[in-house]
C-alpha cells in the first residue's frame, strides 16, 4: 500500500483526464466545472477508495475511474449545498464559492455535470473493464449518493434547520448527508479489490462510525475553527440554527462523542483479515484534526 499523499496525487492527477474523456464540454460549463474540482479539497473519498482497494489486493490503477467519480460527486455535492437556498456560503476550499464567480445558474449546472459526468466515468470503466465488480462499485457509489442516501442527508440537514436537536435525527443527517460517500469510498473500492460479502459489510462499519467522527468533527470546527485553517467560513451552523452534533451535545460532548466513533470504527477493521493501519491511522486522526 501506498501512503496517503501518494494516493490524493493519484487522484488529483487523474481527475481532470477523467473529465476530459468524456469529450468537449462547452463554456463556461467547463471552467465551472474544474474551477471546484482542482485544488484545496483533503480528497478523502479517493484516497479511502484507492487503498481499500489495495488493500484487499486488487490494482489502485484500476480503480482510479471509480476513485474520480466519488469526488466529483463529492464536489457536486459542496456547490449545491453553498448555494443560497442551501447553506449560503461565500467560502470553500479557501476560494469564493462557485455561484459567486459563475452565477447561481451555472452553479447548479456545474453541480449537475459533475453527476453526469461521475456516471459517465464509471459506466465507461465497468464496460471497459468487462468485469461484473465495476458494475457493483458503481451501483455502491450512486446508491451512496443518492435519494436514499447523500440526497437524503441534505434533505434532513435542509429541513430540521431551526428545530430542537434530536439525537436520532442529528444522527440521520450525519449518517447520510456524511458517512455515505465514506461508505461509497471503502465499500467500493473493496469491491474492486475482490473483497467477500463479510469483509465489504465490515468495511461499511467502519466507515459509518468514521464518516460519523468525522462530521461530528466538522460540526465542532464549525465553532472552533478558523477560516485561515479551515478554507470555508465558521459560525455558520449556529447562523442557520442547523441541527448539528453541537447543538445537541456541546462542543465537549462533541469531542468525546467523536473519540467513541473513532474507536468503533477502530473495532471494524478488526473484522478484516489484512494490514489495516492505514485506515487505523486515519480515523485516529479524525478527532484531532484542524481542516
Ligand atoms: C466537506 O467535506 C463536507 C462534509 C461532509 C463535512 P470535506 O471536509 O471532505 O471537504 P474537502 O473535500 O476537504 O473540501
Ligand atoms: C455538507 O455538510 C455535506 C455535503 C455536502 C453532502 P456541511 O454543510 O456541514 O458541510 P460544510 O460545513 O459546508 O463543508
Ligand atoms: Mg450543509
Ligand atoms: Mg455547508
Ligand atoms: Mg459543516
Amino acid at each position: 500500500m501506498r501512503t496517503y499523499n501518494e494516493y490524493r496525487s493519484m487522484a488529483e492527477e487523474a481527475l481532470i483526464p477523467a473529465l476530459s474523456s468524456l469529450g468537449q464540454i462547452p463554456s463556461p460549463l467547463l471552467e465551472a466545472m474544474c474551477y471546484s474540482l482542482q485544488g484545496g479539497g483533503k480528497r478523502i473519498r479517493p484516497v479511502l477508495l484507492l487503498a481499500a482497494c489495495e488493500m484487499a489486493g486488487g490494482n489502485a490503477e484500476d480503480a482510479l475511474p471509480f476513485a474520480c467519480a466519488l469526488e466529483m460527486v463529492h464536489t457536486y455535492s459542496l456547490i449545491h449545498d453553498d448555494l443560497p437556498a442551501m447553506d449560503n456560503d461565500d467560502l470553500r476550499r479557501g476560494q469564493p464559492t462557485n455561484h459567486k464567480v459563475y452565477g447561481e445558474s451555472i452553479a447548479i449546472l456545474a453541480g449537475d455535470g459533475l453527476l453526469n459526468a461521475a456516471m459517465e466515468v464509471m459506466a465507461a470503466a465497468a464496460v471497459k473493464s468487462g468485469r461484473p465488480e465495476g458494475i457493483r462499485a458503481a451501483e455502491t457509489i450512486m446508491r451512496h449518493a443518492g435519494v436514499t442516501g447523500m440526497i437524503a442527508g441534505q434533505t434532513a440537514d435542509i429541513t430540521s434547520e431551526g428545530k430542537t436537536p434530536r439525537e436520532d435525527t442529528v444522527r440521520y443527517i450525519h449518517e447520510h448527508k456524511t458517512s455515505d460517500l465514506l461508505e461509497a469510498a471503502v465499500e467500493a473500492g473493496l469491491i474492486l479489490g475482490g473483497a467477500s460479502e463479510e469483509q465489504v459489510a465490515a468495511g461499511h462499519e467502519y466507515a459509518l462510525h468514521t464518516g460519523l467522527a468525522f462530521q461530528m468533527t466538522d460540526d465542532l470546527l464549525d465553532v472552533t475553527g478558523s477560516a485561515a485553517e479551515l478554507g470555508k467560513n465558521p459560525g455558520k451552523d449556529a447562523d442557520q440554527n442547523k441541527m448539528t452534533w453541537v447543538a445537541l451535545r456541546g462542543a465537549e460532548g462533541t469531542a468525546e462523542d467523536a473519540c467513541r466513533e473513532a474507536e468503533l470504527a477502530l473495532n471494524a477493521l478488526r473484522k478484516l483479515p489484512w494490514d489495516t493501519e492505514f485506515f487505523k491511522a486515519f480515523t485516529e486522526s479524525l478527532p484531532g484534526r484542524k481542516k
